[in-house]
């Protein structure tokens, strides 16, 4: 049986975050959009809101949601600002490895303090050679008595700066290219890892986005996560659980800005009527609303299906491809329908242009997604 109407527990979480998403991120996104700082305290406020690190299980001091549970908040507060939101969210990708991998010594170690004291967590693997061929990397953590030195640098590692616990992804066998590569949770306070680059962004700026140099960083082997040279698997399957959330964060995306361009058109008059009367507006919003509803479906079913213990690799990559391309689209007609207005700062339709660029880019690039999707089909 399919049904596509919300339990009364979805609607209960879609309706806190909303809450949350209008009444603490809305009103200080374009502040902190300008200021390009992660709105200080807020985490603590998503927490006590029920809306940080929801995906760790109750047990280690999260929320026990699941990926449609995760999809449902991640929309809401995507509508809100996906720069902030981005800082919440972050936190699931990055403790993923932990969840998925982890002995319950380290779930207990790692996942506890974070979820109860919300903290930051950071997913380090891309480099600056090895982006979308993320197997790439150099960063080496070799082992020496019972640690592991760790030397190389990470670049785009969102909330790097803020966060106090890290997942690194780095070559413990390095003959052995991506099969040599394992996951290791480092904490952020270890010596010998510095903050070498804040990036400055288009969109997405209320969010920590820094490049990473680690210097003979030494951690405990009791550290490593899972088999040691499984670390780029174990990275392909978190991020099979990530896209599904930036495809909710761009639902947020599209349909705020489907709502701020409907609105606009209703209310702007030209030629003594409503914009919207005019075929070419009404025929784009309806196109933007089509899309966005076909955006929802596909990521809902991708995360369904992540619930279900399915390996959701396409339907993830599909959801995040097409509900990101959606959002770009949708914004930037939103602007369109804003037009003079719609280009300057002083209205929210331009930043979510900007926001959306980075969702096409992020959690994999939306080329490497059609490969990952054609890869599927070939199967
Ligand atoms: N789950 C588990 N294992 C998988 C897998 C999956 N989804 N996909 C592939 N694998 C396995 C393969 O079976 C293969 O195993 P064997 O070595 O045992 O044969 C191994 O992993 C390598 O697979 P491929 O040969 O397919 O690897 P590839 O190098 O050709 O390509 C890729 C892989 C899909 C292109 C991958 O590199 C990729 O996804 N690149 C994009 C990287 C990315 O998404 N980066 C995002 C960074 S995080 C971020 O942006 C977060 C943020 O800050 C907000």
């Amino acid at each position: 049986m399919i049904d596509f109407s919300l339990s009364d527990d979805l609607l209960e979480i879609q309706s806190r975050a909303r809450h949350f998403a209008q009444s603490e991120i809305l009103p200080i996104a374009a502040e902190y959009d300008r200021k390009a700082q992660v709105p200080p305290g807020i985490t603590a406020k998503a927490r006590a809101a029920g809306l940080l690190n929801v995906t760790i299980p109750k047990e280690y001091g999260g929320m026990g949601y699941g990926a449609l549970q995760s999809a449902i908040i991640a929309e809401e507060l995507g509508a809100a600002c996906a720069g902030i939101s981005i800082t919440i969210l972050v936190n699931g990708l990055s403790l993923t490895p932990v969840q998925l991998f982890g002995t319950e010594e380290q779930k207990v170690k790692f996942l506890r303090p974070v979820a109860e004291g919300a903290k930051l967590a950071a997913f380090c693997l891309t480099e600056r050679e090895a982006g979308s061929d993320a197997g790439a990397l150099k960063t080496t953590a070799l082992p020496d008595g019972d640690d592991f030195v760790i030397n190389g640098q990470k670049c785009f590692v969102t909330s790097g700066g803020l966060a106090e616990i890290m997942t690194v992804f780095a070559l413990t066998d390095p003959d052995r290219g991506a099969r040599g590569v394992s996951a290791i949770v480092v904490p952020a306070d270890t010596p010998g890892i510095r903050v070498t680059k804040v990036e400055d962004k288009m969109g997405q700026r209320a969010s920590n986005t820094v490049e990473l140099t680690f210097e003979n960083v030494r951690v405990p082997q009791a550290n490593l996560l899972g088999k040691r040279g499984h670390g780029f698997s174990i990275a392909l399957q978190t991020l099979d659980f990530g896209r599904s959330g930036v495809a909710a964060l761009s639902v947020g995306v599209a349909r705020a800005a489907l709502e701020y361009a409907t609105a606009y058109a209703k209310e702007r008059h030209q030629f003594g009527v409503p914009i919207i009367v005019n075929q070419g507006v009404s025929f784009m919003l309806a196109d933007m609303a089509m899309k966005v509803e076909a955006a929802r479906l596909l990521t809902w079913q991708a995360a369904w299906l992540a619930d279900t213990g399915t390996r959701a690799t396409g339907k993830s990559a599909m959801a995040k491809c097409f509900a990101s391309d959606t959002a770009m689209e949708v914004t930037t007609c939103a602007v369109q329908i804003w037009a003079g207005n719609g280009y300057m700062r002083d209205y929210p339709v331009e930043k979510l242009m900007r926001d959306a660029k980075l969702l096409q880019i992020y959690e994999g690039t939306n080329q490497i997604q059609r490969m990952v999707i054609a890869r599927q089909l070939g199967k």
